[in-house]
């Protein structure tokens, strides 16, 4: 069995080498124009070429959750698409939400700045019937997160596309169900796939149906924010700030605005790392269950986006 690697920003030996450890049978290979077919793809933003040269491939493995930019390419439909599914992601993706959460709500950007000015002085804690948290995507890392955030007793809301029923969750669903989701909660967290319908979703009429004193925390992909609305609404004071780990463009540019505002906080995307063990782990027991002919979990849908 031949696997062709081709992954962007992803240093190649070590995940050659720990492929190879992992399927002893099979022979692991960096992609370059030319290379010889392949069975399998490992793969995270591969040129376009790598599939034109590959209508063979049974499947390509996407190193990551959200698969939008395997999406753009064309792919032999044969050719399975699979997604990491949580694969370590879960955990980091409910400490990120559960940290950007807590700072908010317990006011320790305040504490820095008193730190600084050698001020002691306590703040009341609101109760936290005043911060329902609104979790969108329910999928394999959302709901990881919105029972994380139930845990520490805050009421949460979640929407998604299908209906839910997820304990300790008030599940909301599609776009009739999006208004009330809304309107009942403060801090909204995006954990949404990257699609047609959530691009540019976060916007003013979204955003402004939030209660007063709102919080965003964006974890998803930067393309469902209107940046320029996310500003104008922290500037007339309808959200409190926002915590933002993904971007329209990538790196942020230097001269953005969101780098010096004091009220949003920033991270180059790492809300949730690819974790090379557990991918490689998750990706070679799918591959042995493909050639088993058994179904696997984290097949795209091509049709709706993720
Ligand atoms: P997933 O399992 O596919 O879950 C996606 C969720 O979004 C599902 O609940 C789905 O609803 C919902 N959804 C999709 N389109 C919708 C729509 N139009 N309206 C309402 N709900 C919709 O994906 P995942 O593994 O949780 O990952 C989610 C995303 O996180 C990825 O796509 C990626 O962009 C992002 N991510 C970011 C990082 C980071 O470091 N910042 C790391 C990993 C992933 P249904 O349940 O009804 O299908
Ligand atoms: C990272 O952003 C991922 O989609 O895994």
């Amino acid at each position: 069995m031949r696997i062709s690697f081709c992954c962007t920003d992803t240093p190649a030996e070590p995940w050659l080498n720990d492929l190879g450890a992992a399927l002893p049978g099979a022979e692991v290979s960096l992609w370059q124009p030319g290379a010889a077919a392949a069975d399998y793809g490992v793969v995270w933003m591969p040129p376009q070429a790598f599939f034109d040269e590959q209508p063979q491939l049974r499947a390509a493995f996407n190193i990551g959750a959200g698969v939008d930019a395997l999406l753009r390419l064309n792919v032999a439909p044969s050719t399975r698409l699979v997604r990491l599914d949580d694969a370590g992601m879960g955990a980091q993706m409910a400490e990120y939400v559960c940290h950007a959460l807590i700072r908010h709500y317990r006011g320790f950007d305040r504490y820095d700045q008193q730190k600084s000015q050698a001020v002691w002085e306590q703040h009341e804690v609101l109760p936290r019937s005043a911060m329902p948290v609104g979790i969108m995507g329910l999928g394999v890392l959302g709901e990881r997160v919105a029972r994380a955030v139930a845990q520490f007793d805050f009421p949460v809301n979640g929407w998604s596309r299908s209906a839910k029923d997820i304990p300790c969750v008030r599940c909301f669903h599609g776009e009739q169900g999006l208004s009330d989701f809304l309107a009942a909660s403060k801090v909204l967290v995006s954990v949404l796939p990257s699609t047609p319908q959530t691009r540019d979703l976060l916007n003013r009429g979204t955003l402004s149906r939030l209660q007063k004193g709102g919080y965003l925390i964006n974890v998803a992909r930067g393309v469902q924010v209107v940046e320029e609305d996310l500003l104008a609404l922290i500037d007339e004071g309808h959200l409190a700030g926002a915590a933002l780990d993904v971007f329209r463009t990538e790196p942020l540019p230097p001269m953005h605005p969101f780098w010096n505002h004091p009220r949003i906080r920033i991270t180059p995307h790492i809300a949730a790392l690819t974790l090379r063990s557990e991918s490689i782990a998750q990706i070679s027991a799918k591959i042995a269950a493909l050639e088993a002919g058994r179904p696997v979990a984290g097949l795209v849908d091509r049709q709706r986006g993720y």
